[in-house]
């Protein structure tokens, strides 16, 4: 190489090198601003595949168990509990110091084949329930940042499901019942209503606004509204009513927290690079909106990080379906780029200054 050329390419190193140091991990960045960025985490390959666990630690500073907090998983007979996964993934974040949110306490999905099989009064439906959340929430009492307390009470018609056999059993106020309890066994836990399709103002919105406005007035203890955020290039969201959407539950003084986000691709059609660029769009947006929503939202997980796990293509149907941040190699794709640029950004003076509510 003649001198200048050598000049040209240590110079152009020395770019690299500065690009890959302001370049950290989505976690580093998030770390800075005080915002919890997260991810769905599934115990299989946590135990299986080092690179899976070292990974979600490098890159999130909180993580909610993708089943094993479930009750079916949880519970394989009436009397016992199988603590082993779901220890293993709070083990996993306290050993990475990383935050824990508990999904889910109460859900009419994945419950065990004695409980929905079972011939039970509605007074020992309200024992088994009570026993549960009780049991669990105690458990990790301390360990959990917030609770999915509720997943899901409302059907797809926006009013409270009838297919829910805790809905059928007890009544509609399993709903408070359930949140008192989780309280008393643990006052410090944030306690939330989480829900998939109602992200943006309407109908579903409203009947969430309305279960939870409800739940305030009767002086249950709530303090938060979890968006699944299931999505897709296909559907459109605009950022402001997102915004406004978060708005009004912050206004109830409730926090909102991004629970579940992933981004379909394989419902659109036009070459790869379009989709991913606008999967990444799409992703930036809704931090963007987080961001700037003066605390309200306060977290954004996405449900499970590789394309390599992820529940979407059982879920479509479509067995190329890759709605998450980084491809089946655990390489960046252009959403990861997108959060943690926006995560960058939003550590700048110029942005952290800007006027709160
Ligand atoms: C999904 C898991 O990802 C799958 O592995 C499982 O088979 C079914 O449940 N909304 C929720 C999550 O609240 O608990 C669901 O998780 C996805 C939809």
């Amino acid at each position: 190489m003649t001198g200048s050329r050598v000049r040209i390419a240590a110079a152009a190193l020395v770019l690299a090198g500065a690009v890959m140091a302001g370049a950290e991990s989505l976690r580093a960045n998030a770390d800075r601003v005080g915002f919890a960025i997260g991810a769905a985490v599934a115990v299989g390959p946590l135990k299986g595949e080092s690179t899976y666990g070292t990974v979600a630690a490098g890159e999130f500073n909180l993580v909610v168990a993708e089943n094993a907090m479930k009750f079916g998983p949880l519970r394989p007979s009436r009397t016992t509990f199988f603590w082993d996964d779901a220890d293993a993934i709070v083990a996993f974040a306290q050993a990475n110091r990383m935050r824990v949110r508990g999904h889910t306490l109460v859900w009419h999905n994945q419950l065990s084949a004695w409980l929905t099989g079972g011939t039970f009064t509605r007074d020992e439906m309200i024992q088994i329930l009570r026993d549960h959340i009780l049991t669990v929430a105690g458990r990790y009492r301390g360990e959990v940042m917030a609770w999915d307390v509720v997943n899901e009470a409302l059907g797809n018609n926006n009013t409270l499901r009838t297919d829910s056999i805790w809905y059928q059993r007890i009544g509609p106020e399993y709903i408070d019942m359930a949140f008192r309890w989780a309280h008393e066994a643990d006052p410090g836990a944030l306690l939330f209503y989480n829900d998939y399709g109602a992200e943006l103002p309407g109908a579903r919105s409203d009947a969430v606004y309305a279960l939870v406005h409800g739940m305030i007035q009767r002086g249950v203890p709530i303090h938060g509204v979890g968006l699944q955020m299931h999505t897709s290039i296909a559907w459109s969201l605009s950022p402001q009513s997102l915004a406004a959407n978060i708005g009004r539950f912050g206004a109830l003084g409730l926090q909102v927290h991004v629970t579940e986000m992933d981004v379909r691709i394989e419902d659109s059609t036009g070459d790869l690079q379009g989709r991913l660029a606008q999967q990444a769009s799409r992703y930036r947006d809704v931090l963007e909106v987080c961001l700037a929503s003066h605390g309200v939202c306060r977290a954004l997980l996405t449900w499970g990080f590789t394309d390599k796990y992820s529940w979407l293509p059982g879920f479509t149907g479509h067995p190329n379906e890759a709605g998450l941040i980084l491809d089946k190699t655990y390489n960046p794709k252009p959403a990861y780029l997108a959060l943690r640029d926006t995560l960058a950004l939003a550590s700048r003076p110029l942005y952290r200054h800007l006027p709160r509510r």
